[in-house]
């Protein structure tokens, strides 16, 4: 089976790994979640994110034909809520995960237990948690289309 693609996930969630560009045959791991810095949103886009929502954040990453549920296009955050970016509902999404659907599990991963173990139990873990999800969020506001 030569055309296949694997998308390697995070424990907590996090996709990365593409080997290879294949047709039909996408398979999604998950795999530990790589450390990357806090400060960067960008940077924790490109590893955790991109698989799924796609480089420019418009939902069309290589995993997302593996998936039930279509990534959200990130950069019509903003114009799908009335022109104001929803920061609140961003950063709950990437704590908790999504709100918990009519039917069956969401593909979206939970991030908040997946990001704090990079602190590795460290007494700032809290607020490392908060620092990686606030320059996610930040970092989704950048990349929002009017
Ligand atoms: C395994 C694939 C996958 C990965 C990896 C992933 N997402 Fe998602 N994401 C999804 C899917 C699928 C949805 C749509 C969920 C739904 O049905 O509402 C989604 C939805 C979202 C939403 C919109 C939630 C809402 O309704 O307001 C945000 C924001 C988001 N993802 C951010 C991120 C960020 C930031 C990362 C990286 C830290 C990430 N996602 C990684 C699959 C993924």
């Amino acid at each position: 089976m030569p055309n296949r693609i694997h998308v390697a996930f995070v424990a907590g969630l996090l996709a990365t790994a593409v080997f290879g560009i294949a047709q039909t045959n996408v398979q999604v791991k998950q795999v530990p979640v790589n450390p990357t810095s806090a400060a960067s949103g960008k940077l924790m886009y490109q590893n955790y994110c991109i698989v799924c929502h796609g480089a420019d954040g418009k939902g069309d990453g290589p995993a997302a034909v593996a998936l039930k549920d279509q990534p959200t296009d990130l950069t019509m955050l903003a114009k799908n809520n009335g022109g104001k970016f929803p920061d609140d509902r961003v950063y709950t999404v990437l704590q908790f995960g999504v709100e918990t659907p009519a039917h069956g599990t969401k593909d979206m991963p939970i991030w908040g237990p997946a990001l704090r173990s990079l602190a590795k139990g460290s007494s700032a873990a809290d607020m490392q948690e908060h620092q990686r999800i606030a320059n996610l969020t930040m970092y989704l506001k950048s990349l929002q289309q009017m």
